[in-house]
């Protein structure tokens, strides 16, 4: 029997957790061994730590499969738990330290946050909106964003976020699949210096649009917008105005918290839906413990809100927590390419989590940018949205964490609602490109095609066992739908859709989406991989591996290279880098073709768009490259401006 995918990358590096930060660690030796023991005890006491109104009175109903319920009969406003209980204990602590990219700031306190939330709660309730209505939010990312999700909370409103770089098309579609009643939105966004005309893209996406009646705009860039008096509404001339308190709507703990679309790799975007107390329950317990937050840190995400990322753990997780966290609205190369550092070093950062497009990205700028700041303040540094190949690692690792922070890789999806894999920084040993071992009261395993767990070394496909708190509760509007994608593959499981292999210590080492997954003669071998291992060369930055169509092996390995920094490529090198991938995993997976780019082309929230690639190397007409972050990259890959070889 073949493996559903092969284990061909091996790694021996080990890093234990410092001592110092074990024994001073919010998670401790045990969690998980207790919470595999009695799971549903544990999630019970990771929600009692929540402000609940009425306590539940089932804490899992499964009896209508996959449609599952948690916390029934369980009264509360998630708002509570993240604001008005701070409030009473701390109301001076930062919640949010802000920078704009044109370099203005602002903070505010836990006391400051809940007053102007509860004043465009009532905006909001002027304009029409109350319980059981959806608003669309689409804005940047300046401290009113978090202000607006909290506020249609405060109300019992589902929101819709939807990320500021989409185009009118898409928020037009997003607007009608959720029915919105309202679109919070601002004049325009700052990126590099330009204006993104959000309020022009929301009259766009309104022409003859039907649910929508009223849109609710900050004033940010100053930029000229069109005005409809009957629909449109300043933020600075109905906020402020509003009383700084308004009580929560009492809400059940299944009831909707926020609709975020999904969009995949392919297909209609999915509307996710997540719901009050089992959502609150999964980001608060899995921020503390996941990021050790403490009161003395200052935590930086530098995902947007646009993403579950940003719902999860910038808004939702660090507020129950109280945390401070710092939030930055602009790019990283503005106005050069070391911000990022300048803003650990002007915060004291201690806590970051980041993306691997972004690890890499600073790879191939150079680590002298970042080598030249002070980031003494750092601790932790977390990982999320990709594989992390182990070559990037090490160099986080190494110029960002000082060789001093353990990192946490997280596993986890929209889907999920909260981090399903991870190490524990006090606890968990980490390697370089694993995200080691599910989180306490998850329970996973890797399988085969049939179903059947696969035994420690081999490769197959990850599946969720049992329900947890911040499950999706289905795609908005689409049951079938939902059946379909998650719970079809296999009887009773949740299937993400990713390829997973299991080590000899039984460690995770995610390997990416299956539908990446390439078969050549006869073995499927996973793009991220043989991605890792060009990676691991010392010239490359970042590659991207697809299958292409191959009349002797099925499918042949087409790959697409960045070298770091003024590398340039030639013959030689893509003959180095085909043996480098043969020493490091195999034979059987060196490149039939290598390609140099100065980038590769990416979703915007990151993901290498293999797919792209794919219909490039097999010279296929190319469908809509709109959603891109980076779509000009498609036409140089494709023009052959780039230097490239095929055997
Ligand atoms: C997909 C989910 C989770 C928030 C951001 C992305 C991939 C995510 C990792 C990781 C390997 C990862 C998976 C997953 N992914 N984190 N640490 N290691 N792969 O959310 O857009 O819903 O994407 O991202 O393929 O299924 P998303």
């Amino acid at each position: 029997m073949s493996d559903a995918i092969e284990n061909l990358y091996s790694e021996e590096r080990k890093f234990p957790p410092p001592e110092k930060f074990a024994l001073e660690a919010n998670a401790q030796v045990g969690i998980h061994e207790r919470a595999a023991a009695a799971p549903l005890e544990f999630w019970s006491e990771e929600a009692k730590k929540l402000h609940w109104r009425t306590p539940w009175k089932k804490l899992l109903n499964d009896s209508d499969a996959p449609f599952y319920k948690w916390f029934e009969g369980g009264r509360l406003n998630v708002t509570e738990s993240c604001l008005d209980r701070h409030v009473v204990s701390n109301p001076n602590r930062i919640a949010f330290h802000w920078e704009g990219e044109p370099g203005d700031t602002s903070s505010l306190t836990y006391k400051e946050l809940l007053e102007e939330v509860c004043r465009c709660a009532g905006a909001l309730r002027q304009m029409g909106v109350g319980k059981g209505d959806t608003v669309a939010i689409y804005m940047g990312m300046v401290p009113e964003i978090t202000v607006a999700m909290l506020a249609c909370a405060r109300i019992g409103a589902a929101h819709s976020v939807v990320f500021g770089g989409f185009s009118a098309e898409s928020l037009r579609d997003r607007l009608d699949d959720a029915s919105c009643k309202a679109v919070i939105t601002q004049d325009g966004s700052w990126r590099r210096g330009k204006v993104v005309p959000l309020k022009e893209n929301v009259d766009a996406a309104l022409i003859d649009q039907q649910t929508v009646q009223s849109v609710l705009v900050l004033q940010r860039c100053e930029n000229n917008v069109e005005w409809n008096n009957s629909r449109d509404h300043w933020w600075h001339e109905i906020v402020p105005s509003q009383s700084d308190f308004l009580e929560a709507e009492e809400m059940d703990a299944e009831d909707i918290l926020f609709i975020l679309y999904t969009s995949g790799s392919t297909g209609k975007p999915k509307g996710i839906v997540h719901t009050c107390g089992g959502y609150l329950t999964g980001v608060s317990s899995t921020f503390k413990s996941v990021f050790d937050i403490k009161d003395s840190d200052l935590y930086w995400c530098t995902a947007d809100c646009g993403w579950v990322t940003g719902h999860s753990y910038i808004v939702y997780g660090p507020l129950a927590n109280g945390a401070t966290s710092l939030i930055y609205e602009g790019t990283p190369d503005f106005p050069n390419q070391g911000r990022w550092w300048d803003l650990i070093s002007k915060y004291a950062v201690t806590i970051l989590y980041t993306a691997p497009t972004a690890i890499r990205t600073f790879m191939k700028w150079g680590e002298q940018i970042p080598t030249s700041r002070d980031l003494s303040s750092l601790r932790l540094l977390g990982s999320v949205g990709e594989p992390i190949n182990p070559e990037a690692w090490m160099w986080y690792h190494e110029f960002i964490g000082g060789n001093r922070c353990p990192i946490v890789d997280t596993w986890w999806q929209t889907e999920t609602g909260s981090i399903m894999i991870s190490p524990l920084p006090g606890i968990t040993t980490t390697k370089p490109g694993s995200a080691a071992i599910p989180y306490p009261g998850i329970d996973v395993a890797v399988v085969d095609e049939e179903g059947q767990e696969v035994p420690p070394g081999h490769g197959g496909l990850l599946v969720i066992k049992s329900p947890w708190p911040s499950m999706l509760r289905g795609i908005h509007g689409d049951p079938d739908r939902y059946r379909d994608v998650y719970w079809s593959r296999f009887d009773g499981l949740y299937f993400p859709g990713d390829g997973c292999k299991l080590d000899d210590e039984s460690y995770l080492w995610l390997l990416g989406r299956v539908d990446d997954v390439m078969l050549v003669s006869g073995h499927n071998i996973s793009t991220t991989e043989v991605e890792s291992a060009l990676v691991d060369h010392s010239s490359v930055a970042e590659a991207a591996v697809v299958g292409r169509k191959d009349s002797t092996t099925g499918q042949a390995i087409a790959a697409f290279v960045v070298l770091k920094g003024t590398i340039e490529g030639c013959d030689s090198l893509i003959q180095e880098l085909r043996l480098h991938v043969a020493a490091k995993i195999g034979p059987i997976a060196k490149p039939a073709s290598i390609v140099f780019t100065p980038d590769l082309p990416k979703t915007r929230s990151g993901k290498i768009m293999r797919r792209l690639l794919r219909d490039i190397s097999e010279k296929r007409k190319l469908g809509d490259v709109t959603t891109l972050a980076n779509s000009d990259i498609v036409e140089a890959i494709r023009d052959g401006s780039v230097k490239s070889s095929e055997d």
